[in-house]
């Protein structure tokens, strides 16, 4: 299937940069657990939790609302825990990009339960057209049109996720 490119690695590696320096100031004291969403977020949590310039933990969730398909099932499964307990900490989930926001939705009201310090949620890329269920997203890398993307972390049926780039994938 045909790519075409729509953030460039350099681009990326800017705006995480200025994410990095913005969230350092943003949180001046106190644990930050970073909670990367496995598998997608994986690039973003590696570049993003080196662009902070203080100390952060850092640990996975694993969490599936969408099959194989680009279209959402609607249906939100913990595949993976958090190792941590997160109680009293400043929690930032860090999530590759948000669609129907139905995953992180969900997630913001299952990690609130465990009484972080405060939780914030950082996504590099935001479909807004997209939204079905309200997320307040503090740190935004990029919002993006409606279109089907791959790329740093994004995958088509796993497919494509080392690109360096974050393309559009053109049916046909
Ligand atoms: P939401 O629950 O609809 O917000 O979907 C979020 C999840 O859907 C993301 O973590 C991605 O795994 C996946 N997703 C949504 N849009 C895209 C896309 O354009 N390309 C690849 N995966 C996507
Ligand atoms: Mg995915």
């Amino acid at each position: 299937m045909p790519l075409r490119t729509l953030l460039s690695e350099e681009q990326i590696r800017t705006r995480i940069a200025e994410l990095g320096s913005q969230i350092a100031r943003d949180y001046e004291d106190g644990d930050l657990v970073l909670i990367g969403i496995l598998k997608g977020a994986c690039y973003f949590l590696a570049d993003l939790s080196r662009a902070i310039r203080r100390e952060v933990f850092i640990d996975f969730m694993g969490i599936s609302s969408y099959g194989r398909g680009k279209t959402s099932s609607g249906e939100v499964k913990v595949t993976k825990d958090l190792d941590v307990s997160v109680e009293g900490a400043h929690v930032l989930v860090v999530e590759d990009i948000i669609d129907s926001g139905i995953t992180l939705n969900y997630l913001v009201s299952l990690l609130e339960q465990r009484k972080p310090k405060s939780l914030r949620v950082a996504a590099l890329l935001d479909k807004p057209e997209r939204r079905v269920r309200p997320v307040d997203v503090a740190y935004v890398g990029f919002r993006i049109p409606d279109e089907f993307v791959v790329g740093y972390g994004l995958d088509y049926a796993e497919r494509y996720r080392n690109l360096r780039d974050v393309c559009i994938l053109d049916p046909d």
